[in-house]
């Protein structure tokens, strides 16, 4: 059975990323390396109002483990039995509560990053949500509101709660994504709690990972966006903390990884027009590509599978 405290340190963790973290991605960075996974934020109503499209997004291959699903909501007894649901349809590793986004369809709700300002009932639903399951339970937070001193009262009430670990995303609320992550804060809430702390916010290179990590004292940390068309982030920096050199990956296995990605894609979407939600991703692989530009317009209006091979071939025989 999984759990956080018989992992290795630190943990390194692909940070959950609504529309972006599904099975094809995840899969994708489970090929080169071996993070543990946080799957995109599912609405726990949905789940329990039978809601067949929301179900089906908690689905995961099996080389996608360790994989921990996260659920938003703002009622204790639909967490819980979303998670009993979850468990029951597809045995992720564990759940993950968000208490961190910022998005008005969630905070207006009581949920994601409101339950900052609502520490009881953050509370109860980190204990019916423990009652619910067998696997752990995380939750996944910000600074705070508008204040980032608020996790020095808020991480110890999750912890009291029975949380079994807990991820910052160092901002608050109300800065969304804007200026930067603040580490410091995060290590000081790190040092209030026994509970492990993973970090979050800002890492785009294995120098910054090392550096956050050793100054904040977290058990880990979570990478989203610098994942983003570099999933060889996380093979890069397994191969520094062995103490070896990273190696960046060559052009040609990129495009091998594109492809692979962008089949999965297609065949979990469904159909080959599934192709034009898979453009988001094309824009970051090919960010930096040497002679990208000549290919950008007919990669952001590419339309079918065979049209996308036939260019990643040409890209291929250019290089
Ligand atoms: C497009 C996008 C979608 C996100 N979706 C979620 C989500 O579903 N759940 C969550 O807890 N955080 C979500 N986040 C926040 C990230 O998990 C992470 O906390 C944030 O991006 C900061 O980390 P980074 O600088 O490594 O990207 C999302 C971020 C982005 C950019």
């Amino acid at each position: 059975m999984f759990s956080w405290d018989r992992l290795a340190r630190p943990v390194i963790g692909l940070a959950p990323m609504a529309d972006l973290t599904d099975s094809p991605f995840c899969r994708t960075v489970k090929d080169i390396s071996k993070p543990v996974i946080f799957r995109e934020m599912i609405s726990a109503e949905a789940v329990v109002r039978g809601n067949e499209r929301t179900r089906k997004m908690a689905a995961f291959h099996n080389d996608e483990r360790p994989i921990i699903q996260q659920i938003f909501g703002g009622d204790p007894a639909v967490l819980a039995e979303a998670a009993r649901i979850i468990e029951e349809l597809h045995a992720p590793d564990g759940f993950d509560i968000n208490m961190g986004c910022p998005a008005p369809k969630l905070t207006s709700n009581f949920n994601g990053a409101s339950l900052m300002r609502r520490p009881e009932r953050a509370m109860d639903i980190v204990r019916a949500v423990k009652r619910a399951t067998g696997r752990p339970v995380s939750v996944k937070t910000r600074l705070g509101w508008t204040d980032p001193r608020d996790i020095m009262e808020f991480a110890p009430a999750l912890e009291q709660a029975g949380v079994d670990l807990i991820s910052i995303h160092g901002r608050t609320k109300e800065q969304g994504f804007s200026g930067t992550a603040d580490w410091e804060m995060i290590g000081r809430a790190k040092s209030l709690v026994s509970v492990p702390v993973l970090g979050n916010g800002d890492v785009t290179d294995t120098g910054q990972a090392l550096d956050r990590l050793r100054s904040s004292g977290c058990d880990g940390l979570l990478i989203g966006r610098g994942a983003l068309g570099n999933p060889w982030i996380f093979r890069e920096l397994e191969a520094v903390l062995r103490g070896e050199a990273a190696s960046p990956p060559s052009w040609r296995e990129r495009l091998v990884l594109i492809r692979r990605h962008a089949h999965r894609h297609v065949e979990h979407y469904g159909d080959e027009r599934s192709v034009i939600t898979f453009r988001k991703h094309l824009v970051w692989y090919f960010k930096g590509f040497p002679g990208a530009k000549r290919h950008r317009t007919r990669l952001m209006s590419v339309s079918g599978l065979a049209e996308l091979d036939g260019l990643l071939d040409e890209i291929g025989a250019d290089r």
